[in-house]
């Protein structure tokens, strides 16, 4: 038997989720991206990847968790069994695992930097300084191995902690303080936005679209991002599922999630260009928007070291909500695979990830533009883990929406979904075809451009996932005569 236990309240899967899903993606990624991309056209794809496929995949997903009600390894391998498909569906868990690794290698050495302009923000620091002080401020952390790993190791340690005592003790409890003074903390910095910046530049570079603008990278990254942004696809969602209430609606639930998360993003980038533009700033800046046009708007702008200090907070608080959501689904599998404790178990997660995120650390400094990974696949290492991470999540996504749509049998949906016949089959169209085959061709659209050897990895892994599915559906066939 599985020894999971179960969140206090019914509502507390919503908070949890939405504290995965709403982090630096919707502050940091989505806004650069944005930005990167011209706008508006990125902003149409990612946001009909949402409700077309990052829905659906969303409630499959969260039901593979709560029906398995195990960490997502073990509740593949369970489902799998059970289902007497394939066991290579396992490979979602270890798939799921072996992305948390990286983004929250990543993504910790990222939420650093805002620990940096906390920092900065509060003691004044920026106050009255010109766009060249800022941007060689800066310059001068990524330069830095020493600021960038101390910062890492101090954001890393702080969700450690936090998973470390447990899912209520922990997670729950942190996440009932944090989630309520983020969004206040958010409406906060739109309406300061809206009052110093230019809204209406804002607004219009948001949303105006023209698909034409879009390039074929920016497909993948706008795909990329809508599984990113909702965590989906690598266990974090089955791994809080896992302990979500019979009670609660998981068709209600994940479009609460996607809502809110979605809200949040578009929040987020129109207070932030309003802020950009305002100050007469270039929207295509890259990563370094957040920490380089956002401090140099806040330099010149009333109460801007206060207000700016509460943003980084709110990053800061953002980002924390989401990577003990990246340490959850490996810390759980490894306490009930290897019997460890948990302390033991988010220990060895994030030791090992503390680890790969120095390869993060150096792709801003020591080997920038050379090393190894340049020599190897022609990019930073961090590009190189982000590609990676943008192929996994969907990857993963689509083999959760075809175990989900294939492999679960009508009467065991209609139990965990407890819905009418109508959204039962729109939701099964939805996840059978819709969403791998959505996933399917921006791949293919894409894959011209991804770095030589990878295509061949790509299709070994799309083929095993086709192989797969075919399998499931064979026997279930059989199984039904
Ligand atoms: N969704 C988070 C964000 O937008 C990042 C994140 C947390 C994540 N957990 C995840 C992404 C699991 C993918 C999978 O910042």
């Amino acid at each position: 038997m599985s020894t999971h236990n179960v969140w206090t309240h019914k509502g507390t899967f919503l908070l949890a989720a939405v504290g995965s899903a709403v982090g630096l993606g919707n502050l940091w990624r989505f806004p650069y991206l944005t930005g990167e991309n011209g706008g508006g056209a990125f902003i149409l794809v990612y946001a009909l990847t949402i409700f077309a496929v990052g829905i659906p995949i969303l409630i499959a997903e969260t039901m593979l968790g709560r029906a398995s009600r195990r960490s997502p390894i073990m509740g593949m391998r369970f489902l799998a069994r059970t289902h007497k498909t394939s066991r290579a569906w396992e490979s979602i868990g270890w798939l799921g695992g072996a992305s948390a690794f990286l983004i929250l290698s990543f993504y910790s050495v990222i939420a650093g930097w805002a620990i940096h302009y906390t920092w900065q923000m509060f003691t004044g620091s920026l106050v009255g300084a010109d766009a060249q002080t800022v941007s060689d401020g800066f310059d001068a952390l990524l330069a830095s191995p020493a600021l960038l790993t101390l910062y890492h190791t101090l954001f890393i340690i702080a969700s450690g902690l936090i998973v470390g005592l447990g899912i209520h003790k922990g997670i729950e409890s942190s996440l009932r303080i944090l989630m309520p003074a983020l969004f206040l903390i958010l409406l906060g910095v739109l309406a300061y936005g809206f009052v110093n910046g230019d809204f209406a530049a804002a607004a219009s570079f948001l949303f105006t679209f023209n698909l034409a603008e879009l390039s074929l990278e920016g497909w993948l990254q706008a795909m990329g991002q809508s599984f990113f942004t909702l965590s989906l696809g690598m266990g974090a969602i089955m791994a809080y599922g896992a302990y979500m209430s019979d009670q609660a609606s998981l068709t209600r639930t994940a479009f609460a999630v996607a809502f809110v998360d979605t809200a949040v993003a578009m929040v987020a980038g129109l207070a932030i260009f309003s802020l950009v533009f305002g100050a007469g700033l270039d929207a295509g800046s890259g990563p370094g928007l957040m920490f380089i046009s956002l401090p140099l708007a806040f330099a010149e702008m009333p109460f801007g070291a206060l207000i700016g200090g509460v943003f980084f907070i709110l990053v800061l608080g953002a980002a924390i909500s989401s990577s003990i959501s990246l340490i959850e689904p490996v810390a759980a599998f490894l306490v009930e695979r290897f019997d460890l404790t948990r302390p033991q178990a988010v220990f060895g997660m994030v030791l090992a990830s503390w680890a790969l995120g120095l390869l993060t650390v150096s792709s801003f400094n020591i080997w920038a533009e050379t090393g190894l990974f340049h020599d190897l696949f022609g990019r930073s290492a961090f590009d190189f883990i982000e590609l990676l991470t943008n192929i996994f999540m969907p990857l993963g996504g689509m083999l959760i929406a075809l175990f989900a749509g294939w492999a679960l049998t009508h009467s065991e949906v209609m139990k965990e979904m407890r819905t009418s016949e109508t959204w039962f089959q729109v939701w099964r169209f939805l996840v059978r075809f819709v969403a791998p085959a959505a996933v399917a061709f921006v791949f293919l659209r894409t894959l011209p451009q991804v770095h030589g050897y990878l295509i061949p990895a790509i299709g070994a892994l799309v083929i095993v996932g086709a192989f797969a599915a075919g399998r499931t559906f064979l026997v279930e066939k059989s199984q039904e005569q």
